[in-house]
């Protein structure tokens, strides 16, 4: 609980409007700019990609922009992004948007300063060996990415959905603008703050959990159980945009302590093998059968989440009280839109084998990070469980 390393070498500026700053934080960072986003297309219906570039400007930036880039991320498109990159002299990597913007900013960073192939460090046959610097802008509350050492992107010869850790990919700068969320439509928004908490919940009770990262989910539960429902049925509410904003970043800084642990490890391989389905949503169908699975191994920790989620604590067995927790999320599931089950997205049974594999293989170091390790047969009951 008390061995703890904590270097951020991130600056942290969080503030409205400040999307239109960026300039005032990016000094001599690089000379030209390249901007990743995804395909969607909403950075720049909406009006923030053409702020970031008026900011841009004053810096006395050069810059391109690249949206080749899905909502999970494929080897693929951000191997494209490095050689784009390359070819237009890019020295600076800005991702705008969602997770997906950010983690391929930091791969493109990272491996075009490296060198090599992408996959070659994504299947771990290499480190970073120096990446040039990235400026994160979340415009979803949910990633945590801007200010952690992680890269979620999906391997798609392997169909592996991989994590690359490394502290050469801490952005230098975190933008973080409450009114770039506003825009973000009910769905997502549930999505990306059902991941924040799925963060800060499994960070809590990760066996690599300590003082620090328990503060930081703490303050990210807290933040997202108060305005999760105010924002996903009034997404203008600038006020509890912001706390989730917050609270996003809260829970990104405890897993950059802690990571995560078996219910991240289950979802990865549903969004590598069924891209379309966001990552947020995979989470939701999962969440309750991770938290029956892992309760009973982390009773006192569930004990103090529930307090700190507000739920009444008073005279009941302890058990009971960490069991308030799974119905709090069932509940809070239904409210947000979010009671999903894996068939919803398409798997089935047969899906099952491979998902398992895939568990035991790449995601392997968060599944031992569970309070509760579970056996192969257990992955494919919780699995069956959440179908
Ligand atoms: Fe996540």
């Amino acid at each position: 609980m008390f061995s703890i390393e904590f270097s951020l070498p991130t600056k942290i500026i969080f503030e409205r409007g400040s999307l239109s700053k960026v300039h005032e934080h990016i000094d001599n960072l690089g000379a030209k700019a390249m901007v990743i986003m995804t395909r969607g297309g909403s950075m720049i219906k909406y009006g923030y990609y053409s702020t970031l570039r008026v900011s841009l400007e004053k810096a006395g930036l050069k810059y391109c922009m690249f949206t080749d880039i899905s909502s999970n991320p494929r080897s693929d498109e951000v191997e494209r992004a490095i050689a784009f990159a390359e070819k237009n002299g890019c020295d600076l990597f800005i991702g705008l948007g969602g997770g997906s913007a950010i983690d391929s900013a930091k791969a493109v960073a990272a491996t075009l300063a490296s060198g090599g192939k992408l996959t070659d460090y994504l299947r771990g046959k290499k480190e970073f060996s120096e990446a040039y610097p990235i400026v994160a802008i979340p415009t979803t509350h949910g990633t945590g990415s801007e200010v952690n050492k992680y890269a979620v992107i999906t391997d798609v010869e392997r169909k592996a959905k991989v994590s690359v850790v490394s502290k050469l990919i801490y952005p230098k700068v975190a933008v973080l603008d409450p009114e770039t969320t506003l825009t973000l439509p009910p769905t997502l928004s549930a999505a990306t703050a059902f991941d924040a908490l799925a963060h800060a919940l499994e960070s809590y009770v990760s066996r690599r959990t300590n003082r620090l990262a328990r503060m930081f989910a703490a303050e990210a539960i807290r933040n997202i159980v108060e305005n999760i429902e105010v924002v996903v049925k009034r997404g203008i509410n600038i006020q509890a945009r912001t706390r989730l904003l917050w609270a996003s970043m809260m829970a990104g800084l405890a897993i950059d302590q802690s990571r995560t642990a078996l219910c991240h490890a289950m979802e990865h391989p549903i969004s590598a093998h069924y891209e379309k389905v966001h990552h947020g949503m995979g989470l939701a169908a999962l969440l309750p059968a991770w938290l029956k699975f892992t309760l009973d191994a982390a009773i006192e920790d569930f004990v103090e989440i529930a307090e700190v989620m507000g739920l009444k604590v008073t005279t009941m067995p302890q058990r009971y009280i960490a069991m308030s927790v799974y119905d709090y999320i069932l509940k809070l599931r239904n409210s947000i839109g979010l009671n999903v089950r894996l068939s919803d997205f398409g798997v089935s049974e047969k899906d099952i084998g491979k998902f398992v594999d895939d568990v035991l293989d790449y995601m392997r170091p968060l599944v031992y990070n569970n309070p509760k390790v579970p056996t192969r047969e257990e992955i494919k009951k919780l699995y069956l469980e959440s179908l």
